[in-house]
């Protein structure tokens, strides 16, 4: 996080940065250690700057419990301000067990480091983690303990969630627009639902873990502040004093738990196994699941729920608050097919987003209504480190000395009084422990009546091959209410997502028409040289006015004889072209759709649920679909081919240039900027200038051939897609740098391998 600021210049020019531990360390030692954590996260550094910020770190070694290490560290702070010719600024940060806290402000107030320099001079304040005691006595205690050292306004009680894009946005969201907050409250607002659901499972940390559990983990902290934020009156920016208020004062009007509401409105499990994690005791009852239902008593809010939940080990890492607005009233045409209500979506995870799902008038000569989204991604790229850049701001603040993000004692207070009861009386197991196999996720009664979160049944759809593709392809469908049953080949892969509660398991073709309602749609996702056999299994189990859709990349001129086949049987086709690789797959992919105008309008609704917003289209035409999506992988051979000898073409010239930085900058407003550029940004990013354990032959499959084949029979000249065939074709024999650049942007949109040319006819 310092490497953060300090690349982006926000460090101030003097400063200087001591370690303190026991281990016995030099200043070189810890220099490696800095630089190790650094190249982790950035291989892209500049090595004069690395060396730069390195230079900034010293190391005091020695114990919590002796006087003479905080002599030392005194007298290496006493070295620096001579260097500075002033008394500096001092920010003095604890990871350590709140257990030491003590002995560790008693040493510090030793040797004057909790003083501030005074008067214009100067500050020292202290960065305090959480947990802020174990329950409201331990948290007075706490606070008694820091105000014999400190002011409050040295302390700075961190949150990290407060220093998340998304988490700040909420502020501008809100009192920077006309949009809502109006009726923000109970007037407009349903319920509102925080989750903090991780795949991730305890690992490591049993020893801290066992000792807090979920709720005090990350429920009484993040969800809280969450909250707090959302429905806090408003405070302007910069106030510090009547921000951190307002928050308190919201979270204060907390319902008070009953002795009903403790037993049937809070839930804790353990996921199976978690006992066996390293230093966690064998009988432990300490929970890694929640969820809660409370209101806020504030008359702006008083009788809409609030769901919190959090987790690990669960089904899929999900962070977000979901605001479920009220049913519009009146409503017009909303009595016709399924109409949830609005929602408001501020998402952490699985990507950034703020999104907003309203229904809008269907285009056409009907009058009907469809859903929409709209939503507003905050960041592109995918890849970011665990609190980094979260860490760096609020370190940033805190040399700033803005602490309107940093948690007063009052917050902390408000949540332990919420929070106490219900450990307590989990505690004297008044509310029984479940359990949960490990990637699973409770659903408790009370959040099962969360009806309108639950997407309303689309439908029934089946889908035959389950790969990288239509395995995501279902994935997506499942979390937006269809109903799916799936065929694979390969029993195992469909087994799993039967698992994971994505598809109704079918154990034959026919089995898998047996199981779907009917008129029927089946979406095929299989190799294009297996289509035919499918469809002559398939075929004989179907009925006049089923659907079959070709997902898949299908010759065109296969998908015109096919449709034309199926047709006289009254079996509706439609031939869909899929881009955007596994990852488009489950978050939203690009669609080309080829068939008849009447089959494509009954299926609207799946292809908008596939899709990215906007990213689909419709072409009258057999054939059509899978020709347009034929010339897009032309064409992106031939992209990443001009792009793959550009950047060899750097790379000759200039050795030493990094080419991440060159992919960065390409793509920032250039007339080259895309996706592609992204994906080489990443790839080199991944593996290194070098592209060292990439292979540089590079596969090829069906369509650059088709393109090709379907130019000459049209006597279209295309030299740089045939010319980006031909190089595949070669690079078998003849790896290379180009091939290399290749192998890894296929890895990156088609998580193909990058070792070398695999042969599977994947789909891209
Ligand atoms: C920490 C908790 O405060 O927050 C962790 O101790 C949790 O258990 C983490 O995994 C979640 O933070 P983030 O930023 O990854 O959502």
């Amino acid at each position: 996080s310092l490497w953060h600021l300090f690349e982006r210049d926000r460090l101030p020019e003097r400063i200087a940065i001591i370690g303190a531990a026991r281990h016995e360390l030099s200043d070189i030692d810890f220099r490696r250690l800095i630089e190790d954590a650094v190249r982790t996260h950035d291989n892209t550094v500049d090595e004069d700057t690395l060396q730069l910020f390195l230079s900034l770190f010293s190391y005091a070694a020695g114990s919590f419990d002796d006087e003479a290490t905080f002599r030392a560290l005194a007298k290496a702070v006493e070295d620096h301000e001579s260097r500075f010719a002033m008394c500096a600024d001092k920010l003095v940060y604890l990871a350590v067990p709140p257990t030491e806290y003590e002995t560790i402000f008693t040493n510090l107030a030793g040797v004057q480091l909790n003083v501030p320099c005074g008067g214009e001079k100067g500050w020292t304040r202290i960065l305090i983690e959480k947990p802020f005691g174990k329950n409201a006595t331990e948290a007075k205690a706490l606070d008694m303990l820091l105000g014999r050292f400190f002011k409050e306004e040295q302390i700075y009680r961190i949150d990290h969630y407060f220093f998340k894009e998304i988490v700040q946005g909420i502020e501008n969201f809100r009192f920077s627009n006309n949009l809502f907050e109006h009726g923000w409250g109970n007037e407009l607002i349903d319920s509102i639902t925080i989750r903090l659901n991780e795949s991730i499972d305890v690992s490591k940390r049993g020893a801290f873990y066992d000792t807090v559990g979920a709720l005090r983990d990350v429920g009484q902290n993040h969800l809280l502040s969450m909250l707090a934020l959302l429905t806090m009156e408003y405070a302007p920016h910069g106030n510090t004093e009547r921000i951190r208020a307002r928050r308190a004062e919201i979270l204060s009007t907390l319902a008070p738990w009953s002795e009903r509401t403790l037993s049937e409105e809070t839930v804790r499990a353990q996921y199976d196994g978690y006992t066996a994690t390293e230093q966690v005791a064998p009988d432990s009852q300490t929970e890694t699941y929640f969820a809660l239902k409370s209101e806020l008593m504030h008359p702006r809010w008083r009788g809409m729920p609030i769901y919190l939940e959090a987790g690990k080990a669960l089904a899929e890492a999900r962070k977000e608050i979901v605001l479920t607005l009220k049913h519009a009233s009146p409503c017009s045409l909303c009595e016709v097919g399924p109409h949830e209500p609005n929602k408001i979506v501020f998402r952490l995870e699985p990507r950034d987003e703020i999104v907003i799902h309203f229904w809008t008038k269907k285009p056409g000569f009907e009058h009907t209504l469809e859903e929409r989204t709209l939503s507003f991604f905050l960041y592109e790229k995918e890849n970011k480190s665990q609190y980094v850049e979260e860490y760096a701001s609020l370190l940033y603040h805190a040399m700033l000395g803005d602490q309107s993000l940093f948690v007063s004692k009052e917050e902390v207070a408000a949540e332990w009084v919420f929070v106490d009861p219900v450990i307590t009386a989990w505690q004297k197991h008044k509310v029984p422990l479940l359990r949960y196999a490990p990637g699973t996720t409770p659903s408790p009664i009370f959040l099962k009546q969360l009806q309108h979160e639950m997407p309303v049944s689309r439908g029934m759809v089946g889908i035959v091959g389950l790969g990288k593709m239509g395995g995501n392809i279902a994935r997506q469908l499942a979390t937006k209410g269809w109903h799916l049953v799936g065929y694979n080949k390969l029993p195992e892969t469909s087994k799993q997502l039967a698992d994971e509660g994505v598809i109704t398991y079918a154990t034959s073709l026919k089995d898998l028409a047996a199981k779907l309602s009917t008129p029927r749609t089946i979406w095929l996702m299989v190799p294009h040289q297996a289509v035919d056999a499918v469809l002559a299994e398939l075929v004989p189990h179907l009925s006049p006015g089923d659907t079959i859709i070709d997902g898949g990349n299908s010759f065109f001129e296969d998908s015109k004889r096919r449709a034309e086949a199926l047709v006289k049987k009254s079996i509706q086709f439609l031939d869909v072209g899929v881009s955007g690789g596994p990852e488009g797959a489950l978050s939203g992919a690009c669609i080309m759709i080829g068939g008849e105008r009447e089959v494509f309008e009954q299926h609207e609704q799946l292809f908008r649920d596939i899709a990215a917003p906007q990213a689909y289209q419709f072409f009258p035409g057999f054939g059509r679909g899978h020709f347009i999506k034929m010339v897009h992988n032309g064409i992106e051979y031939g992209m990443m081919q001009s792009l793959a000898e550009g950047f060899m073409l750097l790379k000759e010239q200039y050795p030493d240039l990094s080419l991440e930085r060159v992919a960065n900058v390409y793509n920032h407003r250039s007339v080259i900027e895309s996706r592609l550029v992204g994906w080489l940004e990443n790839a080199l990013q991944e593996h290194g200038n070098e592209l060292e354990h990439v292979s540089g032959s590079v596969d090829h499959t069906g369509e650059a051939e088709w393109t090709v084949k379907s130019a000459e029979h049209l006597n279209v000249s295309l030299p740089v897609i045939e010319k980006s065939l031909a190089f595949r074709v070669a690079s078998k024999k003849h790896p290379s740098y180009v091939g290399k650049i290749l192998s890894a942007l296929r890895n990156q949109f088609g998580g193909h391998s990058v070792d070398s040319p695999d042969s599977n006819n994947k789909i891209i």
